[in-house]
């Protein structure tokens, strides 16, 4: 058990060793998330992840914070151990978290849970717009033709990328394309990437232009997969949101997207149709 009579310390990580990592995804694990090992080695290479452990040195608490380009960071991962919650921990590493965004002189953005809205409520955080995340059990499938095994360059996708959110992220998109079950369906109209998650497919981010170019692309991202699908879409997408539905998809959960400050990025936010996922907004 964390002790919660003494100060609460927040270690900020270097590269996650086996231990750590194994930690982590213990985490994860504990609270059904869906972030694999390749998302943390991505917030440890390009951000920053921040722990509090327990007195044996095992990890009951994370945080990340991940800059996207000069502006703006996007804080996540905050997750407390579900025996050790109400003890001040989550406040203890999202504190750690915005300092750091604050230091960096970045406005600080992230989508919540409604636990983690509450808290990051009392530090300012306005609502930008509500996400919900559908989900799709898995299926047996006759014989979808699968996706191409053809992956663009994230060069060609991140011009589209950072208009939509309004900053760049060229290096997270590389990442998703690097890894070995990743998908993308692509159109002159837009894009959507598949990545496979730690107990789901994710779809997204899903960019397009305008409905009907989304439809198209989020059908044929769909199709092939037989496994639990998420797909984590604004509210305002009600026209893809009837389609989810169609498709036998259910609403599992929702997010709020939050940004600190008056200036939250400039995005054309009609063309997200569903985001990267609330850890990389
Ligand atoms: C949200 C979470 C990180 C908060 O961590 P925690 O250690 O339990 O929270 P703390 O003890 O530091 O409390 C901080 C604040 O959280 C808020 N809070 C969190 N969960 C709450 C709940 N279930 N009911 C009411 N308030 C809650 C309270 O406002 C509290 O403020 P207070 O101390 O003024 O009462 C933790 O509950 C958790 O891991 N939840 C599951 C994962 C998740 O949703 N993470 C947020 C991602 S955006």
């Amino acid at each position: 058990m964390a002790n919660t009579e003494t100060a609460i310390v927040v270690e900020t990580l270097g590269p996650p060793t086996a231990g750590v990592q194994q930690g982590l995804d213990t985490l994860v694990r504990q609270s059904g998330w869906n972030q694999t090992p390749q998302d943390w080695a991505f917030f440890s290479r390009e951000g920053t992840l921040c722990v509090v452990r327990d007195a044996q040195g095992n990890i009951v608490a994370s945080g990340a914070v991940l800059p996207h380009g000069p502006h703006i960071a996007w804080i996540s991962m905050i997750l407390v151990a579900p025996d050790l919650r109400g003890q001040g921990l989550g406040r203890a590493v999202f504190v750690h978290c915005l300092a750091l965004v604050k230091a960096a002189g970045r406005t600080a953005c992230l989508d919540a849970t409604p636990d983690g809205q509450r808290l990051y409520s009392q530090f300012g955080f306005a609502p930008v717009y509500r996400v919900t995340r559908w989900q799709r059990a898995a299926r047996v499938l006759a014989a979808a033709a699968p996706h191409s095994t053809q992956l663009p360059d994230a060069q060609r996708l991140a011009a589209l990328d950072a208009q939509a959110l309004g900053a760049p992220r060229h290096a997270l998109l590389a990442d998703f394309l690097a890894r070995p079950d990743t998908a993308c369906v692509r159109s002159a109209e837009g894009f959507a990437i598949v990545r496979r998650g730690r107990i789901a497919h994710q779809i997204g981010p899903l960019l397009a232009v305008d409905d009907a170019s989304a439809a198209d692309l989020m059908r044929r991202a769909i199709e092939p997969l037989a496994g639990l699908v998420f797909i984590d879409v604004p509210d305002e997408r009600v026209l893809l949101a009837s389609q989810l539905r169609d498709g036998g998809f259910t609403p599992q959960r929702s997010f709020m997207r939050m940004v600190l400050g008056d200036q939250p990025p400039r995005g054309q936010t009609h063309f997200i149709h569903a985001i990267a996922g609330p850890e990389f907004g």
